[in-house]
């Protein structure tokens, strides 16, 4: 019998007492992180995740989510899926229902979706419209050698997309996917993430979050990892792989993932935007590192009544 507990990225507070009720009655570590993910993802006030998530350069909210279970390093995802407010229920369902399949993306996640029976919703909340508007409005200076034949609103629509997408600023405040890494009684280890991505993407862009080894991966005999941030850097260094890679070479927790963070700064890039990582081994040691001395994530056991705030480890 293993000691439960369940770790999460910042802004996970919200869901993982969801997450941490499922294993304090001895549930799967696979429906805990999906609870409690599930409470992320309905937080409209949260910009990065689910409903409320911030747009792509279009003004349309284009979400990824994956689950992965340690023990059979089974993996289930979706990319760019519109209109649906809990993509990390339907990557477990690619898991589960498709298992000749590991990722479905856009239009082909959609229709899985429907097919299971998931009610389609806006995603686009008032207040995230607004940011987006916000943003759009902000570079307004005309560009030499625009192409002829487009309207104005064209014109000014492709500066301004091409502009905020070369930035891919987040706003200021609170930011960034969510990770949510559960240990269950059994033993069970599982990863799940779930984001609406960088704000003001390209359309189709599909961040770290729904890749294995990228932004999730878990394998029960070292542990699990998770990534925020620049999903193009956890791409390029595979970075949640990373970790794991390292967690089984004898590293701790946050030492792992300090180490990847180290790695993938190490790699050009003209973004330059903060990534960071969460560590869950089998025997229920856990870590985080972060580019951004201060940053913390959220743990609960059974013993919890709420989650309690960690340090992650800082990489200068
Ligand atoms: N890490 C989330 C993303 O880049 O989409």
């Amino acid at each position: 019998m293993t000691d439960p507990v369940i770790i999460g990225s910042e802004r996970s507070e919200v869901g993982l007492p969801s997450g941490i009720a499922v294993l304090r009655r001895g549930g799967s570590a696979l429906d805990a992180a999906e609870a409690a993910m599930r409470v992320c993802e309905d937080n409209e006030s949260d910009h990065y995740v689910g409903t409320g998530g911030l747009p792509n350069a279009r003004g349309e909210v284009e979400l990824d989510a994956s689950v992965m279970v340690g023990s059979t390093r089974a993996f289930g995802a979706v990319g760019g899926v519109k209109g649906f407010p809990n993509p990390i229920s339907i990557a477990r369902a690619v898991l589960e229902r498709l298992p000749q399949h590991c990722l479905l993306v856009g239009e082909g996640a959609e229709l899985f979706a429907e097919e299971c029976g998931f009610t389609r919703a806006v995603l686009l909340t008032e207040e995230a419209r607004r940011l987006y508007l916000e943003a759009l409005g902000q570079d307004d200076e005309p560009v030499e050698g625009e192409g002829e034949g487009a309207t104005a609103g064209d014109r000014r629509y492709r500066r301004t997309a091409s502009a905020l997408m070369r930035r891919l600023a987040p706003h200021a405040g609170p930011w960034g996917t969510i990770n949510v890494l559960a240990l269950d009684a059994a033993g069970e280890l599982c990863v799940a993430v779930s984001t609406s991505g960088y704000p003001w993407k390209y359309p189709g862009r599909v961040g770290d979050s729904a890749l294995p080894g990228s932004g999730n991966y878990c394998d029960l005999r070292h542990g699990g990892a998770a990534c925020t941030g620049r999903g193009e850097m956890a791409m390029r260094a595979c970075g949640a792989r990373r970790v794991v890679d390292l967690l089984a070479s004898g590293m701790g927790p946050a030492e792992a993932c300090a180490a990847m963070l180290r790695d993938a700064r190490s790699l050009p890039d003209p973004f330059a935007a903060e990534l960071r990582a969460l560590a869950l081994t089998p025997d229920g040691r856990h870590g985080g590192a972060a580019g951004t001395p201060g940053s913390v994530y959220a743990f609960m056991t059974p013993d919890h009544a709420e989650p309690e705030l960690l340090p992650r480890e800082p990489v200068a």
